[in-house]
C-alpha cells in the first residue's frame, strides 16, 4: 500500500520523517509490463551490417504491490533481461514499464537488486556494506538504527562488524539482502538470489525471505530456475520461453532471415521468449513442500521447461 515513504523522490526524506528512526517498510508498488520486448544488436562482422536478434517478445503482465511473483525459464531465455528492464538497468526496445504508475525510465530508486552473488565490499564491515545501501541523504543516526534493525532481521546482529571472508556464504547473502533492503524499496528485484548457496541453506534463505516479506511486505520479482523454490516462495509464477512455432523462419522480415542466418544456433529466438504459462500458486506460506497440489504445479512447469517429470516411482529393483 502506497504510503508516506512512496513518492519517486521522496524516499530518503520520508525515512528522515519517521519519528524514533524507526523506518517504515511497508512500501509496495505495483510493476506493469506492457508489451515489452527486448532485441540486442549481434555481434558485427566486419564491414556486415549489424542485426538485431529478440531476446523478449511482448510481455504484458502486472504485478500487485506487495505480490511475489516468481519469473522461472531456462537459461538464456530472458529472466535476467527482463528483471533489469524493470528496474531500469536497462531499457526495452518496444513497450513500456510503470513503477506505481509512472514510467521507468533510467535506473530507478524505487528497486533494489539482489545477485546470486552477495558483491559485498571486502575492506568494509557487515555493518558498513549494509549501510551502502541507505537512500543518500539519510542521517548517522537514523542509519545506524535502520541497519542494526536489517542484521536483527537477517540475524546477523552478532556479525556486524565482520568483514565479508569472515562469515559464511549464506551469510553474505543475507548481508546482500539486508543492504537491498536499505532502501526500503518498492520493488525487490532478485536474480536467482540462491543460486549458488548450498541446498540446506537455500532452504534456510527462503525461509527467510518469506519472514522478510511479511516484516517489511514489498513487491518481489524473484528470477530462479529452480521450480520448487518457486512454488514455496511465489503468489504467482510466471513461464518464460519460446511459443511453439516461433522457431521458424516462415513469416519473418528479411532482417529476422539475416539474423537467422547470422545465428543458426539460438534460431529458437526468431521471436524471443514471451510469457507462456502463469500460474497462481495456492495455499498460504510457509506451503507444504510435499503437498499433492504443488506436485502437480510441478509437473507442468517442468514440463513448460521441457523436462519430463516422472509420475511415478520406479519399482524395486531400479
Ligand atoms: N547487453 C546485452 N547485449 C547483447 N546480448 C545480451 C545482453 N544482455 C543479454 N543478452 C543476451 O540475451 C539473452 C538472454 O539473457 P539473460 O536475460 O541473461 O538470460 P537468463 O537470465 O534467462 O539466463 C542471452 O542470449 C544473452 O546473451
Ligand atoms: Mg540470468
Amino acid at each position: 500500500m502506497p504510503n508516506a515513504t512512496t513518492t519517486r523522490t521522496g524516499a530518503a526524506t520520508s525515512l528522515e520523517a519517521l519519528p524514533g528512526g524507526h523506518v517504515s517498510t511497508n512500501c509496495a508498488f505495483a510493476v506493469e509490463f506492457v508489451g515489452v520486448g527486448r532485441a540486442f544488436a549481434s555481434e558485427k562482422k566486419r564491414g556486415a551490417r549489424g542485426v538485431m536478434y529478440p531476446v523478449l517478445r511482448d510481455v504484458s503482465l502486472t504485478v500487485r504491490p506487495g505480490e511475489v511473483l516468481a519469473i522461472l525459464g531456462t537459461s538464456g531465455c530472458g529472466k535476467s533481461t527482463l528483471l533489469r528492464i524493470a528496474g531500469g538497468l536497462d531499457s526495452p526496445s518496444v513497450g513500456s514499464v510503470r513503477i506505481d504508475g509512472s514510467p521507468v525510465a533510467g535506473i530507478d530508486a524505487r528497486c533494489a537488486v539482489g545477485f546470486q552473488e552477495p558483491r559485498l565490499l571486502p575492506w568494509r564491515t557487515v555493518a558498513a556494506n549494509v549501510t551502502l545501501g541507505l537512500p543518500a541523504g539519510t542521517s548517522r543516526a537514523v542509519g545506524r538504527n535502520r541497519v542494526a534493525e536489517l542484521l536483527e532481521l537477517v540475524g546477523l546482529s552478532g556479525f556486524a562488524e565482520h568483514r565479508p571472508r569472515e562469515i559464511s556464504g549464506g551469510m553474505a547473502q543475507r548481508a546482500s539482502l539486508a543492504r537491498a533492503l536499505a532502501r526500503n524499496p518498492g520493488v525487490l528485484l532478485l536474480d536467482e538470489p540462491f543460486g549458488a548457496l548450498d541446498a540446506l541453506t537455500k532452504l534456510k534463505m527462503q525461509d527467510l525471505l518469506l519472514d522478510v516479506h511479511v516484516a517489511a511486505p514489498t513487491t518481489i520479482l524473484l528470477v530462479t530456475h529452480d521450480v520448487d523454490e518457486a512454488l514455496q516462495l511465489a503468489d504467482r509464477i510466471i513461464l518464460l520461453g519460446y511459443e511453439d512455432g516461433t522457431d521458424k523462419e516462415e513469416g519473418t522480415d528479411v532482417a529476422d532471415r539475416t539474423a537467422v542466418a547470422d545465428r543458426t544456433a539460438v534460431a529458437d529466438r526468431v521471436y524471443g521468449a514471451t510469457v507462456l504459462q502463469e500460474l497462481t500458486v495456492p495455499g498460504a506460506r510457509p506451503r507444504d513442500r510435499g503437498s499433492a497440489e504443488l506436485a502437480e504445479l510441478r509437473g507442468r512447469l517442468l514440463a513448460g521447461l521441457g523436462i519430463a517429470a516422472k509420475s511415478t516411482i520406479p519399482a524395486f529393483p531400479y
